[in-house]
């Protein structure tokens, strides 16, 4: 397939370049030619292509197909008729640019990620994060379960307390059964109530009782949010006790993904630093990170600055995977760093992140918009722990990335050029009048 092939088919005789309305001969990328080359997510010259060129290595290399391809570059991804159903008192959609972070090898599979985010920098650091990365190997992840958990609170009369943990032996198979009946489709895909615990709340008399479920490929907050009210109105007839809340909790420690990586000092090399001195600064900055938790929360922002963007990319609810972050972060009692960054046996730099990366690849959005189904296509239409682990990986190279300019350059260098290419940006479409200006019919005003 020719580089004009593409074209044509991805957006029906127009390049997205021409529907911004950029010529061919207007692209510096323009006489770049693809050489359909082996399933590689290093693409040399990416970031010099227009973004309708970058659509075209993305097909080229067989990551997506046209159409899917044509969804990214599409106005209106999300029809009002759709966006209307989504939520409530809807008056229309919001855009974020969409970026490609490239060079993951992320357990022996070549990966390009899927970005939603408006902050420039951070499709190139996590770029360049796995490029740092590949230099060992990328990215290895620990199997994750899909695992979320209900909680039922409940009361009882202070002098009852000591009964309840008698009470809960004797009604634990009965709770999974009781679980297991609200979804037995679950069951049937290989799903469903994995575990109950029982928690004393540090007030007498108040409990929470914890149910797991494995809720495969669904991030499951319906799943055991229907468990939890089940149970919740059963109770008092095997407690004399007062129900309180019943709701998941977003601090999903069984679903905890694990990844590592390792980076070759040379790679680390930069002019005043040798590698291993490069080593050495990064693990110091982590180290600050682990004493500070005022240090620690910018650490950890950086983390969720390449998380977040592939949670919203892929439909995700991304303010439950920022609050498992950060209540994960905070687990030991004291505001934790959620990466660790050490000197390895042969003098490399040692990453490994723990994060609670609760996703799904089924259910509502997903499913629905047309952009989340690309972001999936591109990723190779992952498993729900799979996904985790891509996820987790984006994470730990946004915050390599960042240390490594942190301890060695300081970030402004690189932050201020792509700054000042917002604020050209900003000069050049200040022009452009408001829209509520062309609404009111007064096109001629300034940008509102
Ligand atoms: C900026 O969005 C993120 C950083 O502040 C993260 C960090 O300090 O580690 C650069």
């Amino acid at each position: 397939m020719t580089t004009t092939d593409v074209h044509v088919v991805i957006n029906k005789g127009k390049s997205c370049a021409e529907s911004a309305g950029v010529t061919a001969s207007d692209s510096p990328g323009s006489t770049h030619s693809f050489n359909a080359g082996p399933r590689s997510s290093r693409i040399t010259g990416f970031a010099q292509m227009e973004p309708s060129q970058r659509l075209d290595a993305l097909v080229e290399r067989g990551f997506m197909n046209d159409e899917q391809a044509a969804v990214f570059c599409s106005p209106a991804q999300v029809s009002s008729e759709l966006a209307d159903n989504f939520i409530e008192n809807c008056v229309g959609s919001f855009s974020l640019p969409l970026g490609i972070a490239t060079n993951f090898l992320i357990d022996g599979r070549e990966a390009l990620i899927p970005m939603a985010v408006e902050e420039s920098s951070v499709v190139a650091a996590a770029s360049h994060g796995a490029k740092l990365a590949r230099t060992r190997g990328g990215f290895f992840t620990t199997p994750t379960k899909t695992i979320a958990t209900s909680q039922i609170q409940f009361k009882v009369a202070p002098q009852d307390a000591a009964s309840v943990p008698v009470w809960f032996e004797r009604v634990r198979s009965e709770l999974l059964e009781r679980a297991n009946n609200c979804h037995p489709r679950l069951l049937a895909r290989g799903g469903g109530a994995t575990g109950v615990e029982l928690r004393v709340l540090p007030k007498p008399g108040m409990f929470v009782i914890h149910v797991h479920v494995d809720t495969r490929e669904a991030m499951g907050a319906n799943i055991v949010n229907t468990i939890a009210e089940d149970i919740g109105r059963w109770l008092p007839s095997s407690l004399p006790c007062t129900v309180g809340l019943k709701i998941l909790t977003n601090l999903t420690i069984h679903r905890l993904t694990r990844v590592r990586c390792e980076v070759d000092p040379k790679a680390l090399e930069m002019s005043g630093f040798s590698g291993a001195q490069a080593v050495e600064r990064i693990v110091a900055a982590w180290e600050f990170a682990d004493l500070d938790p005022y240090r620690a929360a910018t650490h950890n922002k950086g983390i969720m600055n390449g998380v977040d963007p592939v949670v919203i990319a892929t439909g995700n609810d991304w303010r439950a995977v920022e609050a498992g972050a950060h209540a994960f972060a905070a687990i030991s009692g004291h505001y934790k760093p959620l990466t660790k960054w050490s000197v390895g046996d042969e003098g490399q730099l040692v990453g490994e992140i723990a994060i609670p990366v609760a996703i799904g690849t089924v259910g509502g959005v997903t499913r629905l918009h047309p952009a989340v189904q690309s972001s999936l296509a591109l990723l190779g239409h992952p498993t729900a722990d799979v996904l985790s682990g891509m996820i987790a990986s984006v994470g730990l190279a946004q915050n390599l990335s960042a240390l490594r300019a942190l301890a060695c350059e300081g970030i402004q260098r690189g932050h201020m050029a792509l700054h000042e290419k917002n604020i050209e940006m900003m000069r050049r479409y200040d022009h452009i009048p408001s829209l509520t200006a062309v609404a009111r019919g007064n096109g001629a005003s300034r940008t509102e």
